[in-house]
């Protein structure tokens, strides 16, 4: 065997050792969660007597809590029962050193069920309808401005949705006649929109509760039992053959140069340790003439973590940045207001002043790249 084979089969089974991984994490999501909830009773349970009498509506909340939990983890088998088909049932095979049970959890896992949960109210529940609309609707807005119906045949042109999460704004503009693909690395994500885009069949079959992990600022227990139900709409069937998702690295899946019309982003800019990197692949992908539509903040997910090299230029240095990598800046707009996975009724609400910007990648090829 050669070299390269070795590597790709490691490289494989590396792969599928993640993946039962994350099957695991989702499968552990009851007893951890439940887990912290008895560390909670327990720490009133050492509390002196009259203390616990006074908490007696507090332990009553946490019954409640769990309960919610036992709602959740019953959605998870549903999710994962086809799971392993995704990817063309790359997953499903046996025959690798690794089986389902003998990998473990992932530590950060449980946060990434949580934020799934948050995530499924934002894109596929009536109760995110407004953060879409703030979100989303401003750059399926402008998709449709650029892409005028009876000017060009919506069905060729081709929009890429980096950083989908899980799918809905992908879906919204397939909706609109364009083909569209999604592109996500989180396999959490992956693995849910999944299910949600091509096994939901019935509007609001499902109800969990999204901000049953949000332990603070909640005025009343109530506020933390929120539930919501998914899909708010039926997403199949998408039409045939301009809607699809892609999994990997956005860095890694986009290296052909000149192929996409459009490239949307939403909350995904700042998702980078160096979004010069990130702005350089959008440029490099799109055809000369295309428009890369964004929206959102720069909360810059890497700033202040441990081991990572990240950098954080303001909104001001990203602009001189953004025409020194090729584009012309044709529209921006500041102050955008926007949430992101907003429990409506915590007493603590984030609100982005967001940015929303329009770019060309200009027809002129600087001719060190010219050829290719
Ligand atoms: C803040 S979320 C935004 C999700 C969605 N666009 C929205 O507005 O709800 C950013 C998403 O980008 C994904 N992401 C971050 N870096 C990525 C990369 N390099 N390649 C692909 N996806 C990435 C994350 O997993 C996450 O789902």
């Amino acid at each position: 065997m050669s070299n390269d084979m070795v590597q790709a089969l490691a490289a494989e089974n590396e792969d599928r050792k993640y993946f039962y991984s994350v099957l695991n994490t989702f499968s552990s999501y009851r007893e951890q969660s439940l887990l912290r909830i008895k560390s909670k009773e327990r720490a009133v349970m050492i509390l002196p007597g009259h203390h616990k009498r006074w908490l007696k509506n507090y332990l009553n909340d946490l019954g409640l809590f769990m309960e919610c939990i036992e709602a959740n983890s019953k959605v998870i088998p549903i999710i994962l029962k086809d799971a392993k088909s995704i990817f063309g049932n790359i997953y499903s095979s046996t025959g690798t050193s690794h089986s389902e049970t003998e990998v473990g959890t992932l530590s950060e896992g449980l946060d990434k069920v949580q934020s799934v949960f948050k995530q499924l109210m934002r894109d596929w529940s009536s109760m995110g309808y407004n953060e879409r609309k703030q979100c989303y609707q401003p750059i399926i807005d402008e998709i449709a401005l650029q892409f005028p119906e009876d000017r060009v045949e919506r069905k060729n042109i081709n929009v890429l949705v980096p950083g989908a999460g899980l799918g809905r704004l992908a879906f919204e503009i397939t909706l609109k006649g364009f083909s569209c693909e999604g592109n996500e690395f989180n396999m959490f994500m992956l693995i849910v929109s999944n299910f949600v885009l091509n096994l939901c069949k019935v509007v609001d079959e499902y109800e969990i509760y999204p901000w049953i992990h949000q332990y603070c600022n909640n005025l009343k227990a109530e506020d933390q039992t929120i539930s919501v139900r998914f899909p708010d709409v039926r997403p199949m069937p998408t039409p045939e053959g301009t809607f699809s998702m892609t999994a990997g690295d956005f860095l890694e899946v986009y290296k052909k140069q000149n192929e996409w019309d459009c490239v949307a982003t939403c909350f995904f800019i700042d998702c980078a340790s160096n979004i010069v990197q990130f702005l350089e692949t959008i440029h490099s992908i799109l055809k000369p003439g295309g428009v890369w539509i964004n929206l959102g903040p720069l909360l810059y997910h890497y700033s202040g973590l441990k081991n990572e090299r990240s950098i954080e230029p303001s909104f001001e240095v990203l602009c001189d940045i953004i025409k020194s990598v090729g584009f012309e800046m044709e529209k921006c707009e500041t102050g955008i207001k926007t949430k992101y996975c907003q429990n409506p009724k915590s007493m603590l609400q984030y609100e982005y002043d967001s940015v929303f910007f329009v770019c060309r990648k200009s027809l002129w090829i600087p001719s060190s790249t010219e050829g290719y």
